[in-house]
């Protein structure tokens, strides 16, 4: 990360997570760069000027009406002398005053009056991240070309669980490499992603499923955007929103996946997140199938799906670069993950263990292993937008 030198101004909301800006700073003093921080009246509240001052050896603002701050640096002058505007936490009630240009505090009117990029961290109640008016406010900075890291989903401050949490402070610290460099050491490369589940019809209204949110795969398909892929994310049937800046192909079967990922092809990288059923119905009925008085249950035959990780894979004439496929076991969990990605036929697995005890199945962290022909790498619990980023910088070092 080649961030020495650059100058980061961090505004920090009024929340719980205030005090996650304090470690923020830290690592952003670890890579030589310049912090200046500016609190919001709500700020105050959460950290102290005199720690923020600490950590980052400069002066804090903290009031637009302050004859001081204002004599020794304007709000105007205070954006123009940074290259980035880190908003951590943005709070909904800030991420509302910004999508609608308020000026009423220093934080508000230094967002108004910059034409420096801006990367926001939003970090609220579940509810208050949920309601459409957030979601519309971040729309709304996103078409501006505003920069999102997070929220995280998990146990949250106010004991409700759900997004909301502010993104870990290493994730913050690379989506702000990844603006500051240019850093876009993806660009102008293409990137395939499977996430979610299928559904495999068994009549018109039922199917077989299974219970993947599609929450890593998606985090996968954003972190390839947040470095400059182009991404096209196919995805199954799920309850979570697109990532900003992908194309999503929605699919229900496994065949459906195929003939999109097929379709988005040639791509350097593809990640195949998805749980793919293994089986289908052979002949799903064309009309409902009634229950018929005293008669036998009906019974399925099943089928096999294709395997789209093992077809992409396999390609004779353009397979991927790096074709990456997801392996989630209950025991023996390397050892497994190296037999399936010799008879896959891809370059990697990244490996978890979905014991019920590890709580990473449907859980917001995950603890994975990738697994490549020559090595083992084992990474540490994080959530999993922090597996999806350093994956995709992983990526990113592969292709380069
Ligand atoms: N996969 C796929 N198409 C399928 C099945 C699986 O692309 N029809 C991909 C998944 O997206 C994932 C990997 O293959 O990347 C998982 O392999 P799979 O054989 O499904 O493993 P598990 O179901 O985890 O394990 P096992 O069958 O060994 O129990």
């Amino acid at each position: 990360m080649a961030l020495a030198g650059k100058r980061v101004l961090l505004l920090i909301g009024g929340g719980i997570a205030a005090y996650k800006a304090l470690e923020l700073i830290r690592l952003l003093r670890a890579q030589e760069v310049a912090v200046t921080c500016v609190l919001t009246r709500a700020g105050t509240q959460f950290v102290t000027p005199l720690s923020l001052q600490a950590l980052s050896e400069n002066r804090v603002y903290t009031d637009l009406f302050s004859l001081t701050d204002e004599s020794e640096m304007g709000h105007i002058q205070l954006s123009r002398a940074a290259d980035l505007l880190v908003v951590a936490p943005a709070t909904a009630d800030l991420l509302a005053r910004m999508a609608a240009g308020l000026a009423d505090d220093l934080a508000a009117t230094v967002l108004l009056a910059t034409d420096t990029p801006v990367l926001v961290a939003p970090a609220m109640n579940v509810r208050m991240w949920q309601h459409a008016a957030t979601q519309a406010n971040l729309a709304t900075l996103r078409a501006r070309g505003i920069g999102v890291v997070g929220p995280d989903e998990g146990p949250m401050a106010c004991g409700e669980f759900g997004p909301g949490r502010l993104a870990e402070p290493p994730a913050i610290l690379a989506a702000v490499a990844a603006r500051l460099d240019g850093a876009k050491p993806l660009a102008g490369r293409r990137a395939l992603v499977t996430s979610g589940p299928t559904h495999e019809p068994i009549d018109p209204v039922r199917y077989l499923a299974n219970r993947s949110s599609g929450r890593q795969g998606h985090a996968i398909a954003a972190a390839l955007a947040e470095l400059g892929a182009a991404v096209t994310l196919v995805s199954g049937p799920v309850g979570i929103a697109d990532p900003p800046g992908v194309r999503v192909e929605r699919v229900e079967t496994a065949a459906q996946m195929l003939a999109a990922c097929l379709a988005a092809l040639p791509v350097d990288v593809a990640v195949m997140a998805a749980a793919v059923a293994d089986w289908r119905v052979a002949e799903p009925g064309g009309q409902k199938l009634k229950k018929i008085e005293g008669a036998p249950a009906p019974a399925l035959t099943l089928t096999p799906n294709p395997d789209i990780l093992a077809h992409l894979a396999g390609l004779a004439a353009g397979r991927p670069r790096l074709v990456i496929g997801f392996a989630a076991e209950t025991e023996h969990v390397i050892a497994h993950a190296q037999a399936k990605r010799a008879r896959k036929g891809c370059d990697w697995i990244v490996a978890n263990d979905v014991s019920p005890a590890t709580g990473i199945m449907g859980g917001a962290e995950n603890e994975v292993h990738l697994v490549s022909a020559e090595t083992v790498e084992d990474w540490p619990r994080m959530t999993k937008s922090e597996v999806a980023s350093r994956l995709a910088r992983r990526i990113a070092q592969a292709l380069a």
